[in-house]
């Protein structure tokens, strides 16, 4: 009779998942107490002999906490996960932190650690939500309500990607002189803020909600461009534009929160606008095609295309827990794109994970 035994398989991914909640909390707590501030304001005193860095102690008294001991765990804790650096016995900022947790950096995240997972309540009724198929309405409420702070955590991005978008456009002899952009969602204002620093005899029309498009008409003001926004309050799918054409019009971040009708229309509406000659630019996070969640041709399997999304696949999840949107795939929007007459030409990712799709109608590739 055989003796041999199996080790049994462990738990680690089930602790990953339970870490990544305690991880989450540690890194919001830590931007509460402003401790990468701290941290940085400690870095830029670059003059001292001792090679800067906070001990527990410094820290502590840094942040406004009453002793070493619960910020050492706290500190500690940021060391394992990558976000701090330790040396005998001071804590840096790691360069990710530097970057992307202080709160004056240029592209920082610190905001938007708070408001990426959109309304709390939204979390602990999902089971509820999967069951029924949608939020609850207060949650969507709240999500509306959350809208404005959401927007200006996600402005330093957006500019980015947006003036990364100008230069694909203007590659590719898409960037008129004189463009008229329609911005369908415009929310911080950081894509049109963006998009007219390159072209000063450019105007952009800005559509979003009535509590959300002064946050896009102060950023326009603030950077001297207000003459050249027409900003039009309302639901994207139903507001009259003073225009009906544009060179190019943005979907940025949009479509995922979207039902699939609302989609789809959305993007006609986009299409329609655009003409023969102009281009939709849409930027989201596509989660998995349907069609490569078998055996795909690249040889992986549905476990590989799945793993290789969690990040897509996770923000799905939290569109899927405070709208009645389910994230959109590629797949998606090219069928969106037929059914208006046109079609995916190009796609790139100018910023890491964000993925950008250029839709241009049919008829300007059959006459170009
Ligand atoms: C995730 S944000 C993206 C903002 C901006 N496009 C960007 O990429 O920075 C979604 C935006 O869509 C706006 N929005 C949501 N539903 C809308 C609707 N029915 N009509 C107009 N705007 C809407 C929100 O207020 C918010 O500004």
């Amino acid at each position: 009779m055989s003796t041999a035994t199996t080790t049994p398989v462990g738990p680690a991914p089930v602790w990953d998942v339970i870490n990544g909640f305690t991880s989450y909390w540690a890194l919001s707590a830590a931007l509460d107490l402003g401790l990468f501030d701290a941290l940085a304001e400690d870095a830029e005193d670059a003059e001292r002999a001792d090679g800067g860095g906070l001990d527990a102690v410094r820290l502590a008294a840094a942040i406004g906490a009453d002793g070493p001991g619960p910020v050492t765990v706290l500190a500690e804790t940021l060391v394992s996960l990558g976000l701090l650096a330790a040396d005998e016995d001071r804590f840096r900022l790691t360069p990710v932190a530097e970057r992307y947790l202080v709160s004056t950096a240029p592209a920082s995240m610190a905001a938007l650690v708070h408001h990426s997972p959109g309304p709390p309540g939204a979390w602990p009724g999902l089971a509820d939500t999967i069951r029924s198929g949608a939020p609850e309405p207060t949650v969507t409420a709240d999500l509306t309500e959350l809208y404005p702070a959401l927007v200006r955590a996600t402005g330093p991005t957006q500019a980015a990607v947006a003036t990364a978008v100008a230069a694909e456009l203007e590659r590719r002899g898409l960037w008129p002189e004189q463009p008229v952009v329609v911005d369908l969602g415009c929310g911080s204002g950081a894509w049109l803020t963006s998009l007219l620093r390159t072209r000063p005899k450019g105007t952009v029309i800005a559509v979003d909600l009535p509590n959300v498009l002064p946050i896009a008409e102060r950023a326009a003001t603030d950077a001297g461009l207000r003459e050249r926004v027409i900003a039009v309050p309302g639901d994207y799918l139903e507001a009259a534009l003073p225009v009906t054409s544009a060179d190019v019009v943005v979907l940025a971040h949009v479509l995922r929160a979207e039902p699939a009708e609302r989609a789809r229309r959305l993007l006609a509406r986009a299409v329609e606008l655009v003409g023969a000659d102009g281009v939709v630019v849409v930027v989201d996070y596509p989660r998995p095609d349907p069609a490569r969640t078998g055996h795909d041709t690249d040889g992986d399997d549905r476990d590989g295309v799945c793993r290789a999304a969690r990040h897509e696949l996770l923000l799905s999840l939290t569109m899927l827990a405070a709208t009645a949107g389910l994230g959109v795939t590629v797949a998606d929007l090219r069928a969106w794109a037929e059914a208006a007459g046109a079609e995916l030409t190009d796609s790139f990712e100018p910023v890491p994970r964000q993925h950008v799709r250029l839709i241009r109608s049919r008829t300007s590739e059959a006459t170009s």
